[in-house]
């Protein structure tokens, strides 16, 4: 559909009709049914961000890897169940660039209703999603980013989708999301960073927060006032309508590494919180005239909104601190034992285009920037007919010819040294890489230690790296070059916060335990979508386990394949086969 922001029509991928799309509801242990159907111009499929997808894999909602991409025009249904989670997670379209514009709040309720909350029942339950609106179009977007390396940037930031009234369509100021309080009530913001760019700051003048949550995973309450959150991140806080009644602004700003890394556009986006008495009558109230609402606080802020004091736009220190205080409210069962160990470098790099040689620096045309993990970048298969867990389901040999995502990264420099940021003379020889379909086998139950180390290899941003179908326990953080020898001893093993999206902090590193007991082809990534696109990714396979409840379970009955005639052969060769190995485990 349409939408006119800055002056400006622009046409918009959405989902029935709305901009964020649909909040789902459900309650823990619920069965979810979800037909997408698709009337827009491009393939997409639908992420389900956080939902475990115990045995279920093929409902994860990616491209290639899980599924076929839905074409204009046909149909999917997605089946799966909620089962031990609660709280905020949220879905979006996992094909490049679309996320922008298709995406929602997943809320899981508790099974015993919000009674069993571990703090007290909040008046009201509210989705704050941070994202970002683009006057280009997105699958556009996209492209330039994994072809051409040109970095496309978005126009405003939004709160619910609102720009708010630091933006004007000719003049007259956009409309902001405005949040009604009643005196004393306590709020819960469920917060969700749908961006594809930028991490942000939260804040709301007058008022501080109380984080219960994030990622679906109950945290010790952590009293702060301000909240940071990185795209793919959520954050549950409690807010009390405790200051003088009157207006106060919530600011979304986004944060980033400072130079010479890339900069972003300084959006900042702004709604507000309005005191009301709660007698009833809705007072409706837009940020773009200045008229206040028939509720007055009868205090001097009452017409003019109090602004929050913002931290700066480089200021990645107050992000690593939100962070660090983050624990983990119920004791989660950490493994004590280690399976494996994995320590992973993030960093751009460069690839000539296919059948060329290229001399690096060579005009764009020939050498791409990518960005890889331990120095090589992902692509999907050249000829990728059935996606990879078709593949490995049906033991197609598809899955073996991947290329190991390595545990350790070919060369070892100083990973977080400044010089190398500039793209010049002294990260030169670092910078050539490949590309590959990179992937890494687990055996069902492995305990896996993973070290995300950010590089400042021709940018310092920080990756919040993300991992489906699991949570990771965030043992620890930091600054530098990662150093077993001292760094081990920092390991929180008693309340590690539980995260599906890890913050890997600029010119840091982030360590990271998961078990891995759900088999099936799990996407793994930074949540950036610049990064996504050029290539930080791998995917990884978790084997099954010995029965028939550690196994992955068959497709759905209707579930779809490319359309190929050889793969619908294949399926029903593997229903066959599978049905063969599932009795020898039982005997
Ligand atoms: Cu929220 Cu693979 O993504």
């Amino acid at each position: 559909m349409n939408l006119t922001h800055l002056s400006k029509d622009t046409l918009v991928t959405v989902v029935n009709g709305q901009l964020p799309g649909p909040t789902i509801e459900v309650t823990d242990g619920d069965s979810v049914i979800i037909h997408v159907v698709n009337k827009s111009p491009y393939n997409v499929t639908i992420h389900w961000h956080g939902v475990k997808q115990r045995l279920n894999c093929w409902a994860d909602g990616v491209p290639m890897i899980t599924q076929c991409p839905i074409l204009p025009n046909h149909n999917f249904t997605y089946r799966f169940n909620v089962t031990g989670q609660e709280r905020t997670l949220w879905w979006h379209a996992h094909v490049p660039g679309l996320r922008a514009t298709l995406h929602g709040a997943f809320i899981i309720r508790p099974r015993h209703g919000a009674g069993s909350y571990p703090f007290p029942k909040p008046h009201r339950e509210v989705p704050i999603i941070i994202g970002e609106w683009w006057e280009m179009d997105l699958a556009q977007v996209a492209t330039d980013l994994s072809n051409n390396s040109l970095f496309d940037f978005n126009s405003a930031s939004t709160i619910n989708g609102k720009l708010g009234d630091l933006y004007n369509c000719s003049g007259v100021a956009e409309d902001g999301f405005v949040l009604e309080v009643e005196p004393g009530k306590t709020y819960l913001l469920r917060l969700i960073n749908a961006a594809l760019l930028m991490e942000y700051y939260f804040k709301i003048a007058g008022h501080r927060f109380t984080v219960v949550a994030s990622d679906a995973n109950y945290v010790n309450p952590y009293d702060t006032d301000v909240i940071a959150i990185a795209p793919g991140e959520t954050v549950d806080a409690l807010l009390v309508a405790d200051a003088r009644p009157g207006k106060y602004y919530m600011v979304a700003f986004p944060y980033q590494a400072p130079k010479p890394s890339i900069q972003g556009p300084e959006y900042i986006t702004r709604g507000m919180i309005q005191y009301s008495s709660g007698n009833g009558a809705p007072v409706l109230l837009s940020t773009s005239n200045g008229t206040t609402g028939e509720e007055e606080g009868g205090g001097p802020s009452a017409d003019v909104p109090i602004a929050p004091e913002m931290p700066d736009h480089n200021d990645m220190v107050t992000s690593l601190y939100f962070r660090g205080n983050l624990t983990s409210l119920r004791r989660p069962q950490l493994p004590t034992l280690v399976d494996e160990r994995l320590f992973i470098t993030l960093a751009l790099g460069s690839v000539c285009r296919r059948g060329r040689v290229c001399e690096r620096g060579s005009t764009n045309d020939e050498s791409i920037t990518v960005a890889t993990l331990n120095n090589v970048s992902f692509e999907l298969p050249a000829a990728a007919e059935t996606p990879l867990l078709e593949s490995h389901y049906y033991n197609t040999g598809g899955v073996d010819v991947l290329r190991e995502l390595p545990a350790r990264p070919p060369k070892v420099f100083n990973f977080t040294d400044r010089d190398l940021i500039p793209y010049g003379p002294k990260e030169a020889n670092l910078e050539p890489t490949s590309k590959a379909t990179l992937a890494r086998r687990f055996r069902h139950g492995a305990a896996v230690d993973v070290v995300f180390q950010s590089t400042s290899l021709m940018q310092s941003e920080s990756n919040p790296m993300h991992l489906h179908g699991h949570d990771m326990f965030v043992l620890a953080q930091g600054l530098g070059i990662y150093d077993a020898a001292k760094d081990v001893a920092r390991y929180n093993l008693v309340n590690p916060p539980v995260k599906n999206t890890v913050l890997v902090p600029s010119l840091g590193w982030a360590a990271v335990r998961f078990v891995a007991d759900n088999p099936g082809v799990w996407f793994m990534h930074c949540h950036f979508e610049f990064h996504l696109s050029m290539g930080m990714a791998a995917v990884f396979i978790v084997e099954d386990g010995p029965t028939a409840d550690t196994s992955l379970h068959p497709p759905p009955a209707d579930f779809q394949t490319c359309g190929h005639d050889e793969s619908l052969m294949l399926q029903k060769m593997g229903i066959d086969k599978r049905r063969v190995k599932s009795e020898d485990a039982r005997s």
